[in-house]
């Protein structure tokens, strides 16, 4: 018997949030039912409501979230019933090339669930899609095992969601991508969910200068506050890579562009010392965008690249977690609204208007 739980439909792009009772299968093989407790409004889902990145509706979008097991599918060991779970982008399955190199934290499966498969939602027997194959803007979704890591019980719902996608995303870029050391320069461009966190990882990593970029005056204090040195508002700086050779030195260590601006990410990267600087792309361009660069300024050895979901495996989100309730890293201050199911519509409203830096959906 399939289950009425209530969701947020999207019946086509930048189509209105609708909450409507929704059937939910129950969990096959390798699979298990949660319950949603809190679901995080990310960028990218943004993205895919906007039909920016290509996606099948009608649609349950969402993919931030902190769960608890409620049923276990057949065959499942490794969960139990009453666990606290988060969901994440990139599955293990433990067998590919990927998941067995040191290299990187991908695995081939995470390029599958960026397409839509078999859904477990449907209303009125039309399938509605789960996007990326979570869909967690529901009060319940069914989870293949492979994409979930079991997190400490005694750590709020409200913000660990943000670990899910957000905040790993950034911290995971400083400390797990490009393993910034002590002693070293950062700049970061774009001061909102993710380039925050970036932030945080890297004085967490010893950074000695760490410069933040952002066209809102308004980001100076909390980037100070997460561990930023300088703040800079490149409007206000007539030669804005020029200026920030200069404060560092001789260009940074390490840069990050969390914006999504194909003209951005190359002044990140021409503000890295030409030797051994690296630059970092995290901020999500729109399709069929493109990057260009003088050869010149590559050839002296300076590194252009990009992280997925901040370098992070799986395995890692119950660490962050710890880190969460240790005060290592401050997520409370990022989470700047709770909304209702209802109010989905409206946190990206927030968000596009540069509003929120974090809305959290508590169900
Ligand atoms: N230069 C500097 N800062 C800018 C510029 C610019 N040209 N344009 C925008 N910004 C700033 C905004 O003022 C904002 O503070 O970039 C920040 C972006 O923050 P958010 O909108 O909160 O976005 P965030 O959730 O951090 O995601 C950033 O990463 O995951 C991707 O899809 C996501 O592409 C998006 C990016
Ligand atoms: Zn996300």
């Amino acid at each position: 018997m399939p289950l009425n739980v209530r969701a947020a439909v999207v019946h086509g792009p930048n189509q209105p949030f609708v909450v409507e009772e929704v059937q939910l299968e129950g969990p096959r093989a390798g699979e298990v039912l949660v319950q949603v407790k809190t679901t995080g409004l990310c960028h990218s889902d943004l993205h895919a409501y906007e039909g920016k990145v290509p996606w099948q509706f009608p649609a349950i979008l969402g993919h931030e979230a902190a769960c608890v097991v409620v049923e276990c599918g057949p065959g499942v060991t490794q969960f139990k019933v009453g666990d606290h779970i988060i969901p994440f982008l990139i599955p293990h399955c433990g067998k590919c090339a990927y998941c067995q190199s040191p290299k990187t934290n991908l695995c081939v499966e995470a390029f599958a669930r960026l397409r839509p498969r078999e859904s477990r939602f449907s209303l009125g027997g039309k399938p509605i899609t789960q996007l990326w194959g979570l869909g967690t803007f529901a009060e319940y979704t069914v989870l293949p095992v492979d994409t979930i890591a079991k997190v400490r019980d005694d750590a709020p719902f409200d913000p660990i969601c943000y670990i899910g996608c957000g905040a790993t995303t950034g911290l995971g870029a400083a400390l797990f991508a490009a393993k910034v050391e002590r002693g070293s320069s950062v700049i970061v461009f774009g001061l909102g969910g993710i380039g925050l966190n970036v932030v945080q990882g890297a004085r967490l990593a010893g950074a000695k200068t760490i410069i933040g970029i952002d066209t809102n005056p308004e980001k100076e204090s909390i980037a100070r506050r997460f561990g930023a040195t300088e703040f800079v508002d490149p409007r206000k700086v007539e030669k804005l890579t020029s200026h920030l050779m200069k404060l560092t030195g001789g260009g940074a260590d390490y840069t990050f562009e969390c914006i999504g601006l194909p003209l951005v990410m190359r002044q990140a990267f021409e503000c890295t010392n030409p030797a051994w600087g690296t630059s970092y792309v995290v901020g999500v361009a729109p399709s069929g965008s493109e990057v260009s660069a003088i050869p010149g300024n590559l050839m002296m050895g300076r590194h252009w690249t990009g992280c997925y979901m901040g370098g992070a495996r799986l395995s890692r989100l119950p660490e962050i977690v710890d880190w969460y309730v240790d005060k290592k890293i401050d997520l409370d201050s990022l989470v700047t609204h709770r909304l209702k199911l209802e109010q989905i519509g409206e946190g990206f409203e927030m968000m596009k208007r540069g509003e929120s830096i974090r809305s959290v959906v508590v169900l």
